[in-house]
C-alpha cells in the first residue's frame, strides 16, 4: 500500500505505565508522604531522601502489584456469562471508506449498558470513523477487542464539534482495550496544515488519536497506534492505569506526533508554535505517582516532563518513575523542561537504568525555556526539587552530556547522580555544564560535575 511506503517508522514504545492515584479507603502514600514529611530538605535529608525512594519503591511495588490484581480480575470473569458484542451486527461495513461511526456509537451503547461483562469485537477489517465519545460509566466489565484497524476520517471538518480528540473513552471504569489491532489517525491532513509545516497555516491544536480521560482500572494493551493527528495516546485524569505493549509509529516529519501524554489536567496545553519536539513520553502538569518502565524510543524523541509553566501558569508534577529505558538516536534523553515565569513544583522524579545511544545530551535540566525574547524577562520559574538520575550509561551525540540550566532564582535542589557514565559518540571525553543546582555525587558520575 502507498500510505505503507509513505510510513517511516519515527519511534516505537513499548511501555508499561503504572499511574494510580490511590483510593484505597487508607491512602497508603499519605501515610508514607506523611511518615516522609518533617524531610524538608537540607544536604543531611539526602540520605533520608534515598532511603524514601527505596522504600518508596517496595511500597509502589505492593501497590503496582494491588493494581494489577485489581485489574487482572477483569479478565477473570466468567465466559459463560460475557456477552459479545460484535460492531458487524450493527452495521458497521468495515471497507475502508463507509462512515462506520454510527455502527460504532451503537454497539457501544449496547455493550456499556449490558448487565454482565461485555467484550465488544471489532473484527479485522478496516473501519473509517469520525470523532466517536464512548461515555461511560458502564453497568459491567468492558472489553473492547480490536482486531482489526480503526481509521481516523481525513476530512477536517469532521472534527468541528471537538477539534481535540478522535476517539475517547471518557469516564469509563473496569475497561481493557487490546486485541493486536491498530489505531490509525490517519495524520497526514493534519501535519500539512500545521503551522509547523508551512507557517501561513495558523497554529492549531490537532486531536488526539486515543483519550482516556476520567478512567478508572483501565488496561490498554497489545496495539499498534499510528499517525496520530497530534498526540497518539493520552491519559487525562485517570487512576490505575496499565498501558503495555504499545507500539507506536509516526513519520518523523509529523509534527507535534507526541506518543504517550500523562497529565491530569483537562486541558493539555501544547501550543503547536512553540512547543518542543514531539516525545516518545511525555508526562505534563498534574501528573503524579506515574511509573513507566521497559521503553524502548527511537530514532525520534525521548522522554520529557514538562514543558512546565508556560504562559506563567503553575505546574506540579511529582512521584514520577522511568525505570528501564533504551533510547536509540533520540533528540533528546530525560528531560525535564520549565518555561520562564512558571511557578509550581516538578519534584520527587527517578530516571534510572537507562541506556542511551548516540543521544545529544542526554540529560537535562531547562528552567529557562523561552522561545520569544519578551518573555524571558521572568524570574519566576517551576521550582525542580529531589531528582535521581541512576546507573544511566551510553553516549552523547555532541560535547554536553549532561547539563543542568537551573534557574538562578529558583535553583535545582536535591539532584543526586549516581552511577552515570556517558560518553561523547566516538569514545571521546564528554562535558557537564551546571548553572545554579545543588548535587549530590554516589558511585561514579562521568562526566565529572564542577558547581
Ligand atoms: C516529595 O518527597 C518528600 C520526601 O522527601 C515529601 O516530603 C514531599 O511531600 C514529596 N513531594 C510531593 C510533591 O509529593
Ligand atoms: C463478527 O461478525 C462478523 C459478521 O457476522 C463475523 O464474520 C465475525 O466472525 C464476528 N466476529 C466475532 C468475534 O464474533
Ligand atoms: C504485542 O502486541 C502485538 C500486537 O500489536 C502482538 O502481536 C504481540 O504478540 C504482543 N506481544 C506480547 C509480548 O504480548
Ligand atoms: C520489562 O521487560 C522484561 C523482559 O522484556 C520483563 O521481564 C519485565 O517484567 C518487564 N518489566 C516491567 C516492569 O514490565
Ligand atoms: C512573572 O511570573 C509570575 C509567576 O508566574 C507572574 O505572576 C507574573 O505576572 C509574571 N510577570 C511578568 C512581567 O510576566
Amino acid at each position: 500500500m502507498a500510505l505503507q511506503k509513505y510510513l517511516i517508522p519515527f519511534f516505537i514504545i513499548i511501555i508499561n505505565i503504572i499511574s494510580f492515584n490511590y483510593s484505597f479507603p487508607e491512602n497508603p502514600l499519605e501515610n508514607f508522604v506523611d511518615e516522609a514529611s518533617g524531610t524538608g530538605y537540607d544536604s543531611q535529608a539526602y540520605p533520608s531522601y534515598l532511603r524514601m525512594i527505596g522504600d518508596g519503591n517496595d511500597i509502589f511495588e505492593d501497590l503496582i502489584k494491588q493494581s494489577r490484581d485489581d485489574v487482572s480480575s477483569l479478565k477473570i470473569f466468567d465466559q459463560a456469562a460475557v456477552s459479545t458484542v460484535n460492531v458487524s451486527d450493527f452495521g458497521a461495513e468495515g471497507d475502508g471508506e463507509t462512515d462506520d461511526t454510527e455502527a460504532f456509537e451503537k454497539a457501544w451503547m449496547v455493550a456499556c449498558s449490558s448487565d454482565t461483562a461485555a467484550v465488544l469485537v471489532v473484527p479485522q477489517k478496516i473501519y473509517w470513523l469520525k470523532p466517536i465519545r464512548f461515555s461511560g460509566p458502564c453497568e459491567s466489565q468492558l472489553t473492547v477487542q480490536i482486531l482489526g484497524t480503526l481509521e481516523a476520517s481525513d476530512d477536517r471538518s469532521d472534527f468541528s464539534k471537538d477539534g481535540g480528540h478522535w476517539l475517547i473513552f471518557d469516564s469509563v471504569r473496569n475497561l481493557l482495550v487490546d486485541g493486536g489491532g491498530a489505531i490509525n489517525g490517519n495524520g497526514k491532513q493534519w501535519w500539512q496544515n500545521s503551522c509547523k509545516i508551512d507557517q501561513s497555516k495558523p497554529c492549531r491544536d490537532a486531536p488526539t488519536a486515543l483519550t482516556f480521560y476520567k478512567c478508572k482500572d483501565l488496561i490498554v494493551k497489545n496495539l499498534k497506534i499510528q499517525d496520530a493527528q497530534q498526540i497518539h495516546v493520552s491519559f487525562q485524569k485517570c487512576k490505575n492505569v496499565q498501558a503495555s505493549n504499545l507500539s507506536i509509529t509516526a513519520p518523523e516529519k509529523s509534527p507535534n506526533t507526541d506518543g504517550i501524554h500523562v497529565t491530569n489536567t483537562q486541558n493539555i496545553h501544547h501550543n503547536l508554535c512553540y512547543s518542543h519536539r514531539d516525545d516518545c513520553i511525555s508526562i505534563v502538569s498534574g501528573s503524579e505517582n506515574v511509573q513507566a518502565s521497559n521503553i524502548t524510543c527511537g530514532p525520534g524523541h525521548g522522554i520529557s516532563i514538562g514543558s512546565l509553566g508556560a504562559g506563567n501558569s503553575e505546574a506540579i508534577v511529582s512521584e514520577v518513575t522511568v525505570n528501564g529505558a533504551k533510547l536509540m538516536g533520540t533528540t533528546n534523553g530525560v528531560r525535564i523542561k520549565t518555561w520562564q515565569g512558571g511557578s509550581g513544583s516538578a519534584s520527587n522524579i527517578t530516571f534510572e537504568n537507562i541506556e542511551m545511544h548516540n543521544v545529544p545530551t542526554p540529560i537535562i535540566i531547562d528552567q529557562n525555556y523561552c522561545d520569544r525574547k519578551k518573555h524571558c524577562k521572568n524570574r519566576s520559574a517551576v521550582q525542580v526539587e529531589n531528582v535521581v538520575y541512576k546507573n544511566i550509561k551510553g553516549t552523547s551525540a555532541s560535547d554536553v552530556a549532561l547539563k543542568f540550566d537551573c534557574s538562578k532564582s529558583f535553583p535545582c535542589l536535591g539532584i543526586v547522580l549516581q552511577d552515570i557514565k556517558l560518553e561523547r559518540q566516538g569514545g571521546k571525553t564528554a562535558k557537564a555544564l551546571c548553572n545554579n543546582i545543588d548535587f549530590t555525587i554516589i558511585g561514579v558520575v562521568s562526566p565529572i560535575l564542577y558547581s
